[in-house]
């Protein structure tokens, strides 16, 4: 179903590096709250808070040990009511994480379970029997090693996907589905504007938990016994009857390993089970197969592949009819500019390139914290290392794919999570503006260049031309609702396509290039450059040379002859 908030555009808070209200140098609510006023003018409509529930913080809050309450170090529950209220009173809506695949292994669940076998929360998580002295089966962790963890009883192992400390909850236990249920009801009723799903397309397991295919590397997790299965649909119908229905609100999923075709059975306009979802082909561009930390393609890249994936995607999402969040980076993947752009030459035009392509794109586009900014990567020394699965890659790069640590290292340093991770940049202060004292984690010498405050007085700067493309994209519904058409599709350097609806037609042209790049235009009777990402630009004209990342959204007036 189409839902208005789709036409929106979506903000992502990590909350712990966003903003200290309280000098602990650890970001908490009343700090975003202090930012609303930001945001409100930056023109989104809508946050993506990453999970602020109680929570060891193993996984950084991806391990929840209590659902209903706020990890103390960010606030209280009356600090959420009051950022949900203070965000409503200025149009914007907060979508909450819901972390629902595990718990953390501190969740009284999982501590009853522990404590008592015959406890009826035994059944809340996958326990299961070793075989022959090791593990029930040769199931591989999605940050290395394997799957299972061993219980407090002898031989006895329990299922933990991503860290040990997050236990994989049993969805085949309908009493389980219900206490999601009740979670989402919870913050729904407090006036939350929805939910974005962790790993959603990974809450159903093959039964009997079969061993995964021998042939498959040793380091290649069970993909074809977890993702999509027929099961998980199952769930989320369930889900849907029993929550999305009734409270009206935004649901997206973020799909682990997902191809069109899955997206579509989970988002597909009459699907009745979630609004949008994420794929990760494009984060994981210059990946090998196995993902982001095989590194055997070098990481390298080619416009026309950013192009193939973009094209593919938006090309059945608009035929297929069904519904994706666009975005270039996030809490799990490095900076968009350094990874797509040039941070260093072209940091200015490559940034602005790249989040036009988000912003014009079918789909609700997703801005993550600093993007706006044209924040980047950072080389974080290793005793610095906070990521979970980096530091876990980082042993298997070594010990598995016999890399020198230096290797491995300078690998690390460019897929880490904490690339996402390190401080806000606020202003030039020595705490970048983020706190009065040390933040918690490492902040980016470049902030005394690259910050909120130097680019409010530029008007040239990214955020102001975020803020321009924002504002246009919430103007015009082509931009919304528009269809999606590539073109110039064999371009080695252009990414190019066109958005239409009743009132208009754009042409979307961006130079995914650090060199020129020269194209004939489409002989349109007037091609009016709409927004440039250079502050001085000529016309369109037929035969067209494009400066390094050069990036137009140009209405088309008249037809061709
Ligand atoms: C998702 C989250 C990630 C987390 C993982 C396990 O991929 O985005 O940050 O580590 O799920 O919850
Ligand atoms: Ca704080």
């Amino acid at each position: 179903m189409y839902k208005p908030e789709m036409n929106g555009v979506v903000y992502q808070i990590w909350p712990r590096s966003f903003k200290d209200s309280n000098d602990d140098g650890i970001g908490d609510l009343q700090g975003i709250i202090s930012k609303l006023d930001y945001l409100k003018d930056l023109g989104i409509t809508t946050i993506w808070l990453c999970p602020v529930y109680v929570s060891p913080n193993v996984d950084y809050g991806y391990d929840v040990s209590d659902y209903y309450n706020i990890q103390p170090e960010y606030g209280s529950l009356s600090d959420m009511d009051q950022l949900i209220q203070e965000a409503k009173n200025r149009g914007i809506g907060i979508l909450m994480d819901l972390v629902a695949n595990h718990t953390s292994n501190q969740h009284p669940w999982f501590q009853a379970a522990l404590k008592d076998p015959q406890s009826k929360y035994r059944d809340y998580y996958i326990f299961k029997q070793g075989k022959n002295n090791k593990e029930p089966n040769n199931w591989i962790g999605l940050f290395g090693g394997s799957a299972w963890t061993k219980s407090n009883q002898p031989n006895e192992y329990v299922l933990t996907l991503f860290t040990p400390n997050q236990v994989d909850l049993n969805w085949e236990n309908p009493e389980v589905r219900q206490e999601i249920y009740k979670v989402m009801k919870f913050w729904m009723n407090k006036g939350v504007a929805g939910f974005r799903m962790d790993v959603i397309n990974i809450i159903a397991k093959t039964e009997g938990h079969p061993d995964k295919d021998p042939h498959k590397k040793g380091y290649q997790f069970a993909d074809d016994l977890i993702i999509s299965l027929p099961k998980s649909h199952e769930y989320l119908h369930e889900m849907y009857a029993e929550v999305l229905s009734k409270y009206p609100g935004l649901y997206l999923g973020e799909g682990m390993l997902v191809n069109p075709q899955s997206c579509a059975s989970y988002s597909g306009f009459d699907q009745k089970e979630l609004d949008m979802m994420f794929h990760f082909d494009l984060v994981l561009i210059g990946c090998g197969p196995l993902g982001k930390y095989d590194f055997r393609k070098l990481y390298r890249w080619k416009p026309q592949d950013f192009k193939s994936i973009f094209y593919k995607w938006q090309e059945a999402s608009y035929k297929d009819r069904f519904w994706m969040g666009n975005f270039l980076s996030n809490h799990d993947n490095g900076r968009s500019v350094s990874r797509f752009g040039d941070e260093k030459k072209y940091r200015l035009p490559s940034a602005k390139a790249f989040i036009m392509s988000t912003m014009t794109a079918y789909g609700t586009p997703f801005i993550y914290q600093g993007e706006e900014i044209g924040m980047t990567n950072m080389k974080i020394d290793e005793q610095d290392w906070k990521d979970f699965e980096a530091i876990s890659d980082y042993k298997m790069l070594q010990s598995m794919m016999h890399l020198p640590a230096f290797i491995a290292k300078k690998i690390v340093q460019k897929m880490t999570r904490d690339n996402a991770r390190t401080i806000m940049q606020w202003d030039d202060g020595p705490h970048a503006g983020f706190s009065s004292v040390k933040p918690w984690f490492v902040l980016n010498p470049n902030h005394k260049t690259i910050n909120v405050k130097h680019d409010q007085q530029d008007q040239d700067s990214i955020l102001n031309f975020t803020k321009e493309l924002i504002a246009y994209h919430q103007a015009h519904s082509v931009l919304q609702q528009g269809s999606f058409a590539s073109t110039m599709t064999s371009h080695p350097q252009i990414l190019a396509y066109i958005r239409e609806d009743e009132q208009e037609k754009l042409l979307i042209l961006i130079n995914l290039d650090h060199k020129h790049a020269t194209f004939k235009a489409d002989n349109y009777k007037e091609m009016r450059t709409q927004l440039c990402n250079y502050s001085t630009y000529g016309p369109m004209v037929e035969k067209m040379v494009f400066r390094p990342y050069e990036a137009r959204i140009v209405q088309l007036v008249g037809q061709m002859p």
